[in-house]
């Protein structure tokens, strides 16, 4: 099939600039972004410097792309019915109500794009799976566009992202590999074929995987469990090493020298955060349970437990640092994206380890390069809860620029390892630096 239009539902961190390397990657193609939120398409379409996404290389990416074939409209019908190939990359958070609350995937926003490409569609589309989503979704996704469309012919692939933020547009380049799942029917197999044309126009093609459906769907899950399980694996041994005196960043050195291990994903540091390891290992828990694999299950639940138990041991080395009570104590936070070079802050361990401090009384001040003092008060607001309770305006303040930062107060916790951050003179203050090398001889701890 020759694939002229491609239109992608969800302009977020997955669909934006997966599809800006498509459309740069493939001139012949017209790709079109679309979202149910026109604030974002309006800032897609906006000056490249208030992209609604940070990512190193993106903005030059989108230039040049949205002179020629990139795309981003709020027009959902009109860009379901000109194309002939459809990426739902719409996001799949943990259900917060149901059956399966707290642990689940919810797929109400897959259903909605479902549905609508049920109702737009006139004619025979190719439909693919960007999202992460659980094994067996291709099922529930055929039904909906059976009942509901018009009697075009649907094709659905599984094809998940692997790109990690910060480094977003290198992984979309030089991808590890490309996976594409799909039916082993004739029509089935000539869509898989019809991606993988896309991809190979930049991918060699020994790194382009097909497997079945049901394969590809559970790779992506069990791909992000396994590396957070080596991030919960070197969190847990990183307080072994407190108690013990051996050092953390020298186990990882000599483990990782092993090349059946690999060195890669063995930084110690405060927990790991962003919207999709905890969700999609708890969806995987989810599965294991649904399916009646109780042992299965527990294993995977203890990389989340580890990562709590991470979080707030790190919290709680700096409350009990200063006695137990953080009242009056002038806290500097750095970093609250999940990772350093991404406006990202998602499911970030610095919300989870600020509030304890806060609870515990401390005054907070914080600084992070990408992340806007209004995100910081979404995110407090829609995480802490009924802690928030305390004096918010007296007790927190946002820092918009490096050199505004107070490194005299009793205390820096370095929660996002930004390079900027490496450089600070720390001399005289206490820090917690959140790489789990608490008693790293770095910095003056308990020195103050
Ligand atoms: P996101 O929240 O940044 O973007 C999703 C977008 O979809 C939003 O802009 C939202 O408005 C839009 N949307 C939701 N329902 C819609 C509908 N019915 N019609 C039109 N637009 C709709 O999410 P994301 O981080 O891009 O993640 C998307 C998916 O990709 C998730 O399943 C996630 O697990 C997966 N994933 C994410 C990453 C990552 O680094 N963020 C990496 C790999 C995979
Ligand atoms: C992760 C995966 O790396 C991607 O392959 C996947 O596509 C993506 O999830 C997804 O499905 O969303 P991402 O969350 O963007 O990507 O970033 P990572 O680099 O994996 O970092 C995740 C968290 O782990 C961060 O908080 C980071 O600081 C932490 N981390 C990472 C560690 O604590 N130690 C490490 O050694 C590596």
């Amino acid at each position: 099939m020759q694939v002229k239009n491609i239109c992608c539902i969800g302009a977020g961190y997955v669909g934006g600039p997966t599809m800006a390397v498509i459309a740069l990657k493939c001139p012949h193609i017209n790709v079109t972004v679309v979202d149910a939120n026109p604030e974002k398409i309006k800032a897609w379409n906006g000056p490249l410097e208030q992209l609604p996404v940070y990512e190193p290389g993106l903005a030059e990416v989108v230039k040049e792309a949205r002179r020629r074939n990139l795309f981003f409209s709020d027009d959902i019908s009109g860009n379901i019915e000109k194309a002939e190939m459809i990426f739902m990359a719409v996001n799949t958070p943990t259900k917060t109500e149901g059956e399966g609350a707290g642990m689940a995937a919810d797929l109400r926003y897959i259903e909605a794009c479902a549905l609508d490409i049920a109702k737009y569609s006139k004619s025979d589309k190719i439909v693919i799976e960007k999202s992460t989503l659980p094994v067996r979704t291709a099922e529930k996704i055929k039904e909906i566009l059976i009942s509901e469309g018009s009697g075009v012919h649907f094709e659905i692939l599984s094809n998940p992202e692997f790109l990690a933020e910060g480094t977003a547009i290198q992984d979309l380049f030089k991808s590890d590999r490309v996976l594409i799942g799909g039916d082993e029917t004739e029509s089935g197999q000539n869509a898989v074929q019809a991606l993988v044309d896309i991809y190979a126009n930049w991918i060699p093609k020994e790194k382009i995987l097909t497997t079945n459906v049901w394969s590809s769907e559970l790779a992506k899950l069990a791909s992000n469990a396994m590396l957070a399980q080596r991030i919960s694996s070197i969190n847990s041994l990183s307080s072994l090493c407190e108690i013990t005196g051996a050092n953390i960043e020298e186990l990882s050195k000599a483990i990782g020298m092993d090349h059946r291990i690999g060195p890669k994903f063995l930084k110690a540091s405060v927990g790991f955060g962003g919207s999709c390891f905890q969700k999609d290992i708890l969806n995987l828990v989810y599965l294991c349970k649904y399916y009646g694999l109780e042992e299965v299950a527990d294993y995977w639940h203890q990389v989340i437990k580890i990562n709590d138990y991470q979080k707030n041991r790190f919290a709680q080395k700096i409350i009990d640092h200063f006695g137990g009570d953080l009242t009056g104590k002038k806290i500097t936070v750095l970093g609250w994206a999940f990772k350093e070079n991404t406006n990202d802050s998602r499911e970030s361990p610095a919300i989870y380890v600020a509030e304890k401090l806060f609870k515990a009384g401390a005054i907070l001040e914080i600084y992070d390069p990408m992340v806007s003092k209004e995100s910081i008060f979404r995110n407090i607001d829609f995480y802490w809860g009924s802690s928030k309770k305390g004096d918010l305006k007296s007790q927190i303040s946002v820092i918009d620029s490096v050199s505004k930062l107070d490194l005299s107060n009793d205390a820096v916790a370095i929660l996002t390892q930004w390079e900027a951050f490496k450089s600070l003179d720390y001399l005289k203050t206490v820090v917690f630096d959140g790489r789990g090398v608490l008693s790293s001889s770095r910095y003056s701890i308990g020195r103050g």
